[in-house]
């Protein structure tokens, strides 16, 4: 299967910085770099764009589940459209938590976006309090359970909250745990993200299907040596 490896650009970089950013990592590809990754930027919705890259497939970080209408601020299924985009990301735990995004928002947003036929990656993870209480496992299925998880076109995003952003790294036997619990749930890919960086890409690329990076894909040289791991 081929490596996932994606970047979230969040709320960074406006869009002439990603138009560069993309133009300059695209050529920095080649075949035999990208013969086993599928790669995946996710800038921010006014640096959403027409694919024109040999390499990179654009993605969008969050649409509203709707096809137009009176949604103020939101973006819609038509905006996504006219790029041609259909790849996006749902349950991310920033939309979850700082934007009140619950399981049956995350799941409206899931069914909406598959019956478009999007590639949907679902992001799913515990707190800090979630994990010290033992119940970690438990939790991520019932994350899961609000979704279709035999859909062809999704990818599971593992992503422990307490590891977005703060550099605290979940060790590869944690990683380790949580993937191989998944995969007995689903038969889609799961990626990792949480402080992914060039140190601990190679190691956690072995034990999963890819890995969707934050802070360490804002520096296209950093990125680029993630996707050498
Ligand atoms: P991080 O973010 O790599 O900065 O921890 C990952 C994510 O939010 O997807």
């Amino acid at each position: 299967m081929l490596k996932i490896i994606a970047g979230n650009f969040k709320s960074n970089l406006t869009r002439s910085d990603s138009i560069k950013y993309l133009a300059k990592l695209d050529s920095m590809l080649n075949d035999t770099i990208c013969s086993s990754k599928d790669l995946y930027i996710f800038p921010s919705n006014t640096s959403l764009m027409k694919n024109n890259y040999k390499y990179i497939t654009i993605g969008a970080q969050n649409c509203n589940d709707s096809d137009s209408g009176a949604f103020t601020g939101e973006t819609s299924l038509i905006h996504l459209n006219e790029f041609n985009i259909n790849t996006i990301l749902v349950g991310h735990s920033e939309r979850r938590n700082l934007f009140f995004e619950n399981d049956s928002i995350c799941a409206r947003k899931f069914t909406y976006f598959k019956s478009n036929n999007f590639k949907i990656f679902y992001c799913i993870g515990e707190s800090l309090e979630i994990r010290d209480s033992g119940k970690y496992l438990d939790f991520l299925k019932h994350q899961l359970s609000f979704i279709d998880t035999s859909f062809k076109n999704l990818v599971i995003a593992y992503e422990p909250i307490w590891a977005i952003g703060t550099g605290i790294n979940a060790s590869v036997e944690q990683i380790y745990e949580c993937i191989s619990y998944l995969k007995s749930i689903s038969n889609a890919p799961i990626i990792y993200g949480g402080s992914v960086n060039e140190n601990n890409a190679n190691d956690i690329l072995k034990i999963s299907d890819g890995v969707l990076v934050g802070s360490a894909s804002l520096a296209i040289d950093v990125f680029y040596e993630i996707i050498n791991s």
